[in-house]
């Protein structure tokens, strides 16, 4: 197959191997831009349930689109990669990149998907790498498949990073802030910026890329940018540099967290209220309103486990990563700072009965991997207090997988229900829901009114004038 068959309008097949909470969201995005899209992965029960047009993980519209996506044809599944990568145009890699213990990335995922291409490659394809990376690996990737593969066939590993959040994944996905793209040739350049059309914003795209140059292509991004008017800035730039962007822009913000957590604390000794520091520190917009709410800390899948393979990644070629070391050090020490607030709020913590309201890393999603809530929880357990608790989305997956002291955990089906006979609250996950219980009737069963609101979901006037203790961060 020749340069102009793919670039040209002729429909492309598009593979997505990976179908996790990154993998199926871009799966299904690429689908309702139109295109044919094959997904597959190892998880042979993941793909029975897609296929059924069931959901795996709780993700708010993804269901919706799957079923779209599936009776119309345009998504498929497949239980055999080798077919899928012989079948597809273009690859989108979108598998695990879980950590070592010393916090460097676990690769290995990608190799053995690096192989499979190899051995099936069968004519040109495109190898999109999405899924987040230490910078070189598209330059490791593009070396396994030529080592293992047995023709001379050409294919192209480009670097597409995604940006999109667990909660608002497909959103995200449709109005991305910027599409990068790191490319190290004019074909691979035209197929993404063929396939990401729809998305793209019409007044031209930075170009820092493959000729070394930096210049705008508003002509080409006018073809290509007919169906979005309000779309979306690409960048192309070169494989590295588009691996560093994810990096560099996950470890800013969790910069941005760690900060306001730490002037959180200061405001707290200082009699200060961080919401109206933060307030007016997002009106100016070199520093933006947005990632500086003060809480638990964060967590997920991505934000701790990223941040620690780029202090890996610079440490290892000796960079000095000290200002990273410290955003890590003082999420961690969220944990203590919440279990203070407790003891300050209950003094003695053996035997008291906590209502944990919120075990999901953040609202709008099931996902509890590095959620504050286990270490938070593992602690309070270690100080013999009951917990009884609660969360929309996430007590199934929180239930099977959490490993402290079952006997004094009780699973509640619902808010109210969680407060019932304990000595106070403690609220780590800002489900909207929460503001909605009518803490007057909670007062009332709990064995003392006492709040510690760890993401300051709650009005502090409303909650102590009725007759709550109310403790919150940096306020
Ligand atoms: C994050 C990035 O925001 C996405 O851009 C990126 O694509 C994704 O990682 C990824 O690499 O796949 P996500 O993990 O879904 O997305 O969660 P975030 O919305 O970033 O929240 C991360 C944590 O920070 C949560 O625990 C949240 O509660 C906490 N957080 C967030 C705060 O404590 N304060 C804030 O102001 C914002």
């Amino acid at each position: 197959m020749t340069k102009d068959y793919l670039t040209s309008g002729q429909q492309l097949t598009i593979g997505v191997l990976g179908l996790g909470h990154v993998g199926l969201p871009t799966a299904l995005g690429f689908a309702s831009l139109g295109w044919s899209v094959v997904g597959a992965d190892d998880d042979q029960d993941k793909v029975k349930c897609l296929g059924r047009g069931e959901m795996p993980f709780y993700e708010p519209g993804l269901e919706e689109l799957l079923r779209d996506q599936l009776a119309l044809g345009r998504f498929r599944l497949s239980s055999d990669v080798p077919e899928v990568v012989q079948e597809a145009d273009v690859i989108f890699v979108c598998v695990g990149t879980p950590q070592h213990e010393d916090g460097s990335a676990d690769v290995s995922q990608l190799e053995r998907v690096a192989i499979t291409i190899a051995r099936h490659l069968n004519r040109y394809k495109l190898i999109v790498e999405k899924s987040t990376t230490p910078v070189r690996t598209a330059s490791q990737l593009k070396r396994a498949i030529a080592r293992y593969s047995d023709d001379d066939l050409d294919f192209d590993v480009a670097v597409n990073p995604e940006f999109l959040r667990e909660g608002s994944a497909v959103f995200d996905f449709m109005n991305p802030d910027r599409i990068v793209l790191g490319v190290d040739s004019q074909r691979a350049k035209e197929l993404l910026l063929r396939i990401y059309k729809p998305l793209i914003k019409h007044n031209g795209y930075q170009d820092s890329g493959t000729d070394g140059s930096t210049h705008s292509d508003s002509t080409e991004v006018n073809r290509h940018s007919g169906n979005s008017p309000s779309g979306s800035p690409i960048v192309l730039t070169d494989p590295n540099t588009a691996e560093i962007i994810k990096h560099a822009s996950n470890s800013f913000l969790a910069t941005k967290i760690s900060f306001i957590n730490l002037v959180s604390d200061m405001c707290e000794v200082s009699g200060a209220d961080v919401r109206e520091v933060a307030s007016a520190m997002g009106m100016d917009p070199r520093i933006s309103p947005h990632f500086l709410d003060a809480g638990v800390g964060f967590g997920g899948y991505c934000l701790p486990k990223d941040l620690r393979a780029f202090i890996f990644m610079g440490e290892e070629r000796n960079v000095d990563m000290a200002l990273l070391r410290a955003v890590s050090d003082v999420n961690d020490a969220r944990v203590e700072k919440v279990i203070s607030k407790i003891r300050q709020a209950l003094w003695v913590l053996e035997d008291k009965t906590l209502a944990i309201w919120g075990l999901a890393f953040k609202p709008g999603t099931g996902d509890i991997r590095e959620a504050p809530s286990i270490e938070i929880m593992g602690r309070l357990l270690a100080e013999r207090c009951s917990l009884r608790v609660y969360d929309p989305e996430a007590m199934l997956e929180f239930k099977s997988s959490f490993s402290g002291s079952p006997e004094r955990v009780v699973y509640c089906k619902s808010p109210e229900d969680a407060c019932e006979g304990a000595h106070g609250v403690l609220l780590l996950t800002e489900w909207p829901q929460f503001r909605e219980v009518d803490l007057a009737q909670v007062r009332d069963i709990m064995t003392l009114p006492v709040i510690v609101d760890g993401r300051n979901l709650l009005d502090p006037n409303e909650v102590r004038q009725l007759g709550f203790e109310y403790h919150c961060m940096g306020r």
